[in-house]
């Protein structure tokens, strides 16, 4: 990884279990006013409670005690208990059913699962963000090939060291944009399921929908299977975008993209820059080089066309997201259908600084919704606009100056 500072997007866990389960923990909530009572929310509660009791139960690393043996009746009874215990005991016992949460924008899946991660019973967890886990996934196969230059295949000792660490893996945003993480993807979930690792997973896609439409999306449909005999889908489609009515004004979504805009932007890279003077700097990473033209000490300023015309990806974006608690991003134009690329790029820097918590000033042609209307993605564009409504609102700019929050991380 880069120098990224542990955030939401990445949490391991060694404590064992609470003694409150998901469901308990969401009426609690509830109860407290925190969060607003939403029987589809409920279902999904329920159903990760299910999960939960059920892991409480399991015990993947206790294989059971060895039985002495003896002569006579009971010493063949006890010959054969190894053997009967195995049959239908812990050592060959399934894991239970993952779950993968799926639907649109704001409905609180993500919500669902941090309750569940945070009192799931396990010894050895961890909750991640999808695109983190595959950039780590991308990094530990270089360096296991250049450790063993013969390695043939190096998914095996890769999903091995995974499992060892964590008997349950929780992915947030769960999704595939590249052939070559779907190529990597099936085997490797097939080697954690057989390690017994249980998967929980939030998206925005159904697993049959995932990478398709795509070249190379037959090569997938195994990957979608395997996906489906382990994990329940779960769809959470209540009424209420929990992000929407929170905005409040537009002051870090300046529309329109003109002069007064600049001025106001200037500002405000003034008084997060601390007194730093502008500079060009380069990050290191992964054996990259990405040059970041305007840097302020916290802040990073863009110019939208020569950002999002870039061939970046989405380990550029987590490297800027983690170096730079706030990004200003000046004269965002109206997208439209010949965009597609610009847009998915844009997509994929939203979310890096949302799930890292990010502070976002821009200078814009049209309000988030109305930023790309038509053309390839822009289905996938309106979760980014839920996405930059809550980014606008007064709880965001609050939780980034709150301690942990990304201006207080070293
Ligand atoms: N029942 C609720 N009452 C109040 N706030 C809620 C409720 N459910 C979710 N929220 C809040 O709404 C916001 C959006 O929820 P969350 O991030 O879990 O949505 P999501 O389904 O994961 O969206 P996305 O698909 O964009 O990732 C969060 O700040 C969350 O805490
Ligand atoms: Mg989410």
């Amino acid at each position: 990884m880069n120098d990224a500072t542990p955030d939401r997007a990445q949490l391991r866990g060694t404590a064992t279990a609470g003694t409150k389960g998901p469901y308990a923990l969401y009426e609690e909530r509830v109860a407290a006013g925190t969060l607003r009572r939403d029987p589809d929310q409920e279902r999904v509660a329920r159903r990760l409670d299910r999960l939960w009791s059920e892991l409480s139960v399991w015990h993947p690393e206790k294989a059971g005690p060895p039985v002495p043996k003896r002569k006579g009746l009971w010493g063949f009874v006890s010959e054969k208990l190894p053997e009967l215990f195995e049959k239908g005991g812990a050592k060959d016992q399934e894991p239970p059913r993952g779950v993968y949460i799926v639907g649109r924008v704001g409905r609180g899946k993500t919500m669902l699962m941090d309750l569940f991660f945070s009192c799931a019973p396990m010894a050895k967890k961890q909750r991640i963000h999808f695109l983190t886990f595959m950039q780590e996934v991308h990094q530990r196969i270089r360096a296991l090939k250049q450790a063993n230059p013969g390695i043939s295949d190096p998914i095996p000792p890769l999903a091995q060291t995974i499992a060892q660490d964590a008997n349950l893996l929780c992915f947030d945003e769960f999704q595939i944009n590249d052939i070559a993480d779907a190529m990597i993807l099936g085997r490797l979930f097939e080697a954690l399921f057989a390690a017994k690792v249980v998967i929980v997973a939030t998206s925005n896609t159904v697993p049959g929908d995932l990478f398709q439409n795509r070249p190379g999306a037959d090569a997938f449909k195994p990957f979608i299977a395997i996906i489906q005999r382990h994990l329940d889908t779960e769809e959470l489609d209540s009424e209420t975008d929990y992000r929407r009515g929170r905005e409040q004004d537009d002051a870090t979504w300046i529309v329109p993209a003109d002069e007064t805009a600049r001025r106001r932007l200037d500002n405000i890279v003034a008084r997060y820059g601390q007194g730093h003077t502008p500079q060009a700097v380069t990050l290191e990473f992964s054996g990259r080089s990405l040059p970041i033209p305007h840097a302020e000490g916290p802040v990073a300023r863009f110019d939208f066309t020569s950002l999002c015309s870039r061939p970046l990806g989405p380990n550029d974006f987590l490297a800027i997201a983690h170096r730079f608690p706030v990004i200003v991003i000046d004269d965002i134009p109206e997208l439209g259908p010949d965009d597609a690329n610009v847009a998915r790029r844009f997509i994929t820097f939203i979310d890096a600084l949302y799930d890292n918590g990010n502070l976002l000033f821009v200078s814009a042609d049209a309000r988030p919704d109305d930023l790309f209307p038509a053309g390839e993605g822009a289905d996938a564009f309106a979760r980014t606009a839920s996405r930059l409504m809550e980014m606008s609102s007064e709880s965001w700019l609050a939780r980034a100056h709150a301690p942990g929050g990304c201006l207080s991380r070293p």
